[in-house]
Order: C-alpha cells, then structure tokens, then sequence
C-alpha cells in the first residue's frame, strides 16, 4: 500500500493559490523568486567583515566597543548592572528592601550572641542577604569569613580557610607585637597538621580576644557529606558553650529548618532561624526603582505593576522580567517601558523557565490550560509560591479567599492529573507539592500572561475567577 506521503516532494511548489504573505509553499514562482530574490541579497551581505554577525557591545574592560550600537547604547549598558538576574546584589543601591530581615539578623548577631540559620526558597535572595551583611559587619569591624559550599565541602579545609582568615594578633596567647604576629601569621598557623575537629577550632576560638568573626556558610545545602553537617552542628554547640567570639551563619535552600542542619535539637538554644520570606509589592517596587535609577530607565506605572503581579515577591523573577523589558523597550527605541514589553519579557522569561521543566509536564500544563482548567492551577500555583512549594488546602484557600471546598477540589484535580504529589507527615498532616520545582513559578507566569496581559489592574485574578 502506498504510503500519505508517496508523491509528496517538499521542493515542488504548486503554481497557483499564493494567498498569505509567508505562505512559500503555496507561491507562484514569480512570487516566490520575490521573496527569495531579498533573502539571496541578505546572504551575500552577510559576510564576516560586513559584520554581519552578532558581536559584543562592551569589552571586558567595560568600554563601549563601539560596534553595533545604538543611540541607547549606553543605557543597554547600564541595564545590565541594574537589573542582575543571573547574580546575587552585592551593590547597596540596587539592593532593595530587606530591612526588617537584616535587622533581625543583625540584633541575634549582636544582641543575643547567637548562630544564624539562614533558609529559603531558591531564588529568593540569601546571598545577596549574605553580603549586604558582610558589609555591615565589616563596617562594624567584624571579621567576615566568607564561604560558598559546595557539594565535596568538608569541614578541615572549610574552617582552616576561616582560620586563616582571622590574623594572630587577636590570639590571647600572642601579644600584636609578637615576631608572628605582626609577620602577618593567623590562626590557621597554630593548627596541627591531623585533620582539623570542631573541638580543636572551638579550643582556638576561645582564645580570640579584641574582635568578633563572622563565618558565612552559604549553600549549605549544597553540602552533601552528613559528617560536615555534624561536625557544623558539633562547632556551633562548642562555640557557645565556650561564650566565643566566632558566630557561623548558614544560608541555604530548605522548607524546614532540619533539612538543613542535622543534629538541630542540641543547638536549637543557639541558633536564631530565619526564613527569608516572599518580597512585599513595596520591596519588589524598590527593584524596578532602583533599577530605573541606575539605568535611566523610566517604567510606566501599568508596567510597574504588571511588574509586581508576575513576580509575586520573587525578586529574581522581579529582575529577570525587569531586565528583559527594558532591553523590549530599548529594542522599540523608546526609553520608556511600557506594558506591552513586560508582556514579551514575560514571554522570554517563560521559554527560559520551559528548559527546565520536563516536556511531558509542560504539554500537560499546557493542554489543562486549553481545557479551561487555568483557575484551578492558578489558584494551587499561588499557594504553592506563598508556601515555599509545599502547602496545604488551607494555603489554597487562604490565598486565592475561596471556600476550604474549592481550594479541596482543585487540589484533587491536580493530584488526580498526578501533577501535585501528596505529602504525610505526622506533625504537619497533609500536604502538596507540584511534581516539578520550576512548576507553580512556570504556571503563574503562564496565567498572569494570559489574564494581566497590558498590566490592567482590573485584569481577573483567581480570586474573582473562583467567584467566591
Ligand atoms: N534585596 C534584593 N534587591 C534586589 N534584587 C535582589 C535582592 N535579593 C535578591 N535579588 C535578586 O534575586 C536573585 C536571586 O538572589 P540570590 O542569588 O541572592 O538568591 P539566593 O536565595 O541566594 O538563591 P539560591 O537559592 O539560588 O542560592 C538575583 O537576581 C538577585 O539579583
Ligand atoms: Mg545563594
């Protein structure tokens, strides 16, 4: 049996029915050698030296390359130190809000002489926390150890790279005139050659005099040796008992505190945890500010607050989308942003976050989504974003102000599309979470997409869509 395809030659072009403009296959040749004839003179224009090719705009060293730009050029420029999705902020003027978290950090630092657990969600801003503490304590004259785990971090060449950081003179034992001392020497030159214990660094921390030292542990969750953790949680109960002037603090990605150090119920007394949480509107409107400033950017207000819903408090969602459309607005050769280019940064945004969740997953989403089913993974998207990915029906419920009915029936929904996996536990009973981390983010943008499009603010939310 000849096959559908027998015959067919996508090289032969029929001779009549050109209609749509870009419909080729369907072109007289006339027609089609008009579209060609252009395409053919692009292609010798294209050459190396015409510069045909994309080229950078700046040089490492920072210039303006010269080449290829525009009369934005440097606003282009600028716009990638404004809004920086790919780093943490270490610069105080595009650091936005944060005051009550670092207060609170700073007060069980210095009041309360406590450790500090650091957690959150991934994303939400932890290092940049990190070093906008850094800078403060430095200000303060503490001693900043700052470290980024990784995943063979073990805990010798982690504290003895902190104690090399803290300079000889502070030892009681040494006076900071001492041969060794003023030679630069540090603690790490008083180490013994046999791997380092949490024992041994607390026996020498009890000895520091005339300062205080900050050791930053960040990504600790990175950290996959379970003897590290124990010998962190082994250092900081040493340390404490010993009233020492060394305090750690760790940073890492967890939804609850003991998946992040082991061994908690002996150092829960000295240890103050934190959970950085979601961003307000406000701190999320400092970023778009603070970036406007830097960049001489201007966003329309509607833009702004299209800004604002996307995000939901992410502020690398907030710089992400940011920075994308203000290069939208650079590209329509305006210096204004306008709705429309949050719009297609939102777009952008979304194919970059589709690489990272699996195909079979997003045609699922996507075919709820044509079924009309959109609410329902609004609604659960939301819950689980203000929930740090894992929630309950009443975060459903609470979030989008719907009946504990309607926030139980989506969530049977998904679970029945296997796209929320069920969680039990005895403390916290039961619970969800999407089956992919990147979904609820992937999810809300898709709908803010199709529902806030042009940033109206009367644009349907979940909310009026329950019609609760
Ligand atoms: N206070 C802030 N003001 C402006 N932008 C911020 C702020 N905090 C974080 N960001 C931005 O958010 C993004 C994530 O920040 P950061 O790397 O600090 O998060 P994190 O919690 O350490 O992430 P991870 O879990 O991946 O380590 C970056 O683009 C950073 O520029
Ligand atoms: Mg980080």
């Amino acid at each position: 049996m000849e096959s559908d395809l027998a015959g067919w030659n996508p090289f032969k072009r029929k001779k009549t029915g050109a209609k749509a403009a870009g419909d080729t296959a369907g072109r007289t040749d006339s027609a089609h050698s008009a579209v060609v004839k252009p395409l053919i003179r692009e292609a010798h224009r294209r050459t190396p030296e015409a510069g045909g090719l994309p080229r950078f705009n700046t040089t490492a060293g920072d210039q303006m390359s010269g080449r290829g730009s525009d009369r934005f050029a440097v606003v282009r420029a600028k716009l990638r130190h404004a809004f920086t999705p790919s780093q943490p902020v270490a610069d105080r003027r595009l650091f936005a809000g944060r005051d009550e978290v670092l207060k609170t950090i700073i007060r069980s630092i210095e009041d309360q002489r406590l450790h500090v657990v650091l957690y959150g969600e991934r994303g939400i801003g932890k290092t940049s926390l990190m070093h906008i503490l850094t800078q403060a304590a430095t200000e303060a004259r503490y001693i900043v150890v700052y470290t980024s785990c990784g995943a063979n971090s073990n805990f010798d060449e982690t504290f003895r790279a902190a104690a090399a950081e803290i300079p000889l003179l502070f030892h009681s034992g040494f006076s900071p005139t001492a041969a060794e001392a003023e030679k630069g020497a540090s603690l790490a030159d008083l180490l013994p050659n046999e791997p380092l214990t949490p024992r041994k660094f607390g026996d020498l921390c009890a000895r520091l005099t005339g300062t205080r030292v900050l050791i930053i542990l960040d990504e600790f969750d990175r950290a996959e040796s379970g003897a590290f953790r124990r010998d962190v949680a082994e250092v900081i109960k040493n340390l404490s008992d010993r009233l020492g002037r060394v305090q750690l603090v760790l940073a890492g990605v967890a939804a609850d505190l003991t998946e992040l150090v082991e061994h908690i119920p002996s150092i829960r007394r000295n240890i103050f945890a934190l959970r950085v949480p979601k961003m307000t509107e406000a701190e999320v409107l400092q970023i778009v500010a603070n970036g406007e400033r830097e960049a001489d950017l201007k966003f329309d207000p509607q833009a702004s607050a299209f800004v604002v819903e996307v995000a939901r408090g992410s502020p690398y969602i907030a710089n992400l989308v940011c920075h994308h459309a203000g290069h939208a607005a650079l590209d329509a050769g305006r210096s204004m942003v306008q709705p429309a280019d949050v719009a297609s940064a939102v777009d952008r945004t979304i194919l970059e976050f589709q690489g990272r969740i699996g195909t079979p997953i997003q045609q699922h989403v996507r075919r709820l989504f044509d079924q009309g089913r959109q609410d329902v993974l609004a609604m659960t998207s939301r819950a689980a974003l203000a929930a740090d990915g894992v929630f309950d029906a009443s975060d459903v419920e609470a979030s989008n102000r719907i009946s504990a009915r309607k926030a139980q029936d989506a969530i049977e929904i998904l679970v029945a599309e296997r796209l929320l996996r069920s969680l039990h536990s005895e403390e916290a009973g039961q619970r969800y979470s999407f089956v992919e981390e990147g979904m609820p983010t992937l999810i809300w943008m898709m709908w803010a997409q199709r529902n806030l499009n042009g940033g109206s603010a009367a644009a349907p939310t979940p909310r009026a869509a329950a019609g609760s």
